[in-house]
Parts: C-alpha cells; structure tokens; sequence
C-alpha cells in the first residue's frame, strides 16, 4: 500500500506491562501486536523497573512485526500515536521517547493519546470483514481497569467528560489485591472470574460502600475482605481452599453490583441508555451479564468489546490517534509523559 492519500497511523501503548504496536490504515486495523511480560508473576503485580527493562527489550521488535504485518512500508506512516499517560512512569517514557525518535527520523507528526481514551475509544475499531455494532454519541462508558473505574459521558471522539470516577482503588486493582489475599496467581482478575463461575455469589456477604454521586470506592472492600480471610483462616487454616469458588463469586458480584449501581444512576441523571464497557475489567463474565440483564430489562443499548481489545492494546492507541490525526491535534517533540491525569 503506498497511495499518498492513506492515512497510515502507527499506535504504540507502553503504559503499564504490555508493549503493544499496532497500524490503522483509513480507520482499518490492520496490525495489532503485543508483548506481555510475564516476569511479574513471581512478585504478585507489576514491578515498575522490570516493566521499563522489558519494555526497552520489547518496543523495536513489537513496532518492527507490527509494521511488518500491515504489509506498509515505514515511508508510509502519516503520524505515530502513543500513549502519554497515565500510567507507570518508566514504562511510558520507553514508548514516549520511542515514538519521538521514530517521529524525527520519518518526518511525519506525533499524536498524543491519553490511555483512558484508547480504552474507550477502542469501540470504534474496525477490520476489514468484520461487522460489528458501534455506539452513537453521546453514550456513556464504564471505563473498568487494574488502574481506574470511571463512568464517562462521550460527546465524540475528542469530547469525553467524566462524570464518576473511584476515590481510591480501581475495581480491577480490588480484585487483583483480593487474589493475592487468597494466595491466587496473578492477575488475579482472570482467575477470579474463572472460580467465580462455579461459586455462590451469595455465600458471602461483604461491605459495599456508601459514596455520594457517581463516585466509587473500593479501599474499604478491600479491607474488609481481608479482615474477614484472617478471622476465618485463624478458625480453620483451611478455610481460603475449601471456600474459593464461593470466595471469588461474593467477591465478583460485590464489585460488580457496586459498579452497576452507579451506572443505573448515571443512566437516570443523563437520561442515556446507549451505554458501553471498555478496560480490562470488562472482560469479566458477571459484568458483562450484568451488561445485557439491563439490556433486557431496562431497555439500554449496550457495547462490549470483544476479548482481543478490553486489555492493554496498541490498536486502541492508533484508533484514538486516527480520530485525533483527523482533528489535526498533532502535538510538540518537547511534551513529557503524565502518570496520572492530574499531572498533565
Ligand atoms: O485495562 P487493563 O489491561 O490495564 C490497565 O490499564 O489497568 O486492565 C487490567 C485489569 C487487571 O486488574 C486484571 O485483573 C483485570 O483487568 N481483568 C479482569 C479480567 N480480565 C482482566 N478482571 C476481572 N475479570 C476478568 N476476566
């Protein structure tokens, strides 16, 4: 491909503990590829200096296949997207810095993505073949990650205002942190949602908290389920290994029913039943239920994103970069990585 009106956009994610690339031809994917790190298994979560070191291993290979199975050429690149932030500061700089070498050498601009965004926005990315539903504006987006839970309301591709977000931890941070109290692998998202599913979601009953307006919290989840693990485990030592399935659908069904109550609520207050959910987080099996039950009885439209994009991904960079290169918000050589929105 090398027709000079192509817009070509090379995507590149490095926030957390995946380096991931990806092209987008005309708003088409045409790569995604992406390298985990399973290095941080032994510690129980991600380790930020072994995240930057394999980030540096991983970013010429990874952008090299990605280039390589969109079938394009590097000349043909019309911008790079990456992600700024928020995220681990070491691991952004490798894929920040990256990008404006890259950006320098071809001569084509920079876009810069805020991974939030991505999450979000990953719903509107398209193959060539394959059809799906793609949400109307406005909508409004329950963005569910290891590292935030907000309920965003989104005007447009560019316009995205947050209307709750959580005060402390993130709800996949709360599930991953649970799975270690229960001596499980990690991330212990995955895992949870695989117990969980031959648990009873009723059999423990665990704090919910009360926070005003369309903010969450769930430090004290958090707590309480570990106070209650060391109670029982002084009772019976046995208790995590005869109890996990059940353990892990309480837990699950606690976070999700925290999470569906506040959506309920913004869905009134916004009067938007066109209602969608992006992150990692939203590859667990009792959200996504908890998805279409409303559907069913509430009337909403909902969007889930296939498997391939709720984690980590560079497709989602190069999504959000197209909609932005068309805006022409290009952005300066000199911007720094932000680890959280707030230092932007
Ligand atoms: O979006 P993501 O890949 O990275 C961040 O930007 O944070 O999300 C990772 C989070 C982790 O907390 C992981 O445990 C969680 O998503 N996760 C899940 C599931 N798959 C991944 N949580 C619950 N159920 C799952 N099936």
């Amino acid at each position: 491909m090398n027709r000079k009106d192509d817009i070509v956009i090379l995507g590149i994610e490095s926030s957390c503990d995946d380096t991931s690339a990806a092209v987008i031809c005309n708003g088409f994917l045409k790569s995604n590829v992406t390298a985990s790190q399973k290095v941080h298994e032994a510690y129980g979560g991600v380790v930020p200096e072994l995240a930057s070191r394999a980030h540096q291993q991983n970013i010429v290979p990874t952008v090299d296949q990605a280039i390589v199975q969109a079938g394009i050429s590097r000349e043909d690149i019309s911008a790079i997207a990456f992600t700024r932030g928020p995220g681990l500061l070491g691991s952004l700089l490798v894929g920040v810095s990256f990008a404006k070498g890259l950006s320098v050498s071809l001569g084509c601009p920079m876009v810069e993505v805020d991974h939030l965004q991505g999450h979000v926005l990953a719903h509107f990315i398209r193959e060539e073949g394959k059809t799906r539903d793609i949400p109307q504006f406005p909508f409004l987006c329950l963005l569910v990650s290891g590292g935030n839970s907000q309920i965003i309301r989104v005007n447009a591709y560019n316009d995205m205002e947050i209307l709750g977000q959580t005060i402390d931890d993130a709800a996949g941070e709360t599930i991953d942190k649970c799975s270690k109290f229960m001596g499980l692998g990690y991330p212990g998202g995955p895992i949870i949602d695989r117990l969980a599913r031959k648990g009873n979601p009723k059999a423990f009953v665990f704090n919910k908290p009360h926070i005003e307006g369309l903010d969450y919290s769930f430090s004290g989840l958090k707590t309480s389920f570990l106070y209650f693990l060391e109670d029982k485990v002084k009772e019976d030592p046995a208790f995590v290994e005869k109890n996990k399935e059940d353990l892990a659908a309480s837990l699950e069904k606690t976070v999700v029913d925290v999470l569906m109550q506040k959506l309920v609520k913004a869905v009134k207050m916004t009067g938007i039943k066109s209602v969608a959910v992006a992150g990692g987080v939203s590859a667990n099996t009792c959200l996504r239920n908890a998805f279409l039950e409303n559907a069913g009885k509430k009337g909403w439209k909902v969007y889930i994103p296939p498997f391939s994009y709720t984690t980590d991904n560079g497709a989602m960079i190069a999504m959000a970069g197209y909609f932005k290169y068309l805006d022409r918000q290009y952005c300066p050589l000199d911007l720094p990585a932000y680890s959280r929105t707030t230092n932007k």
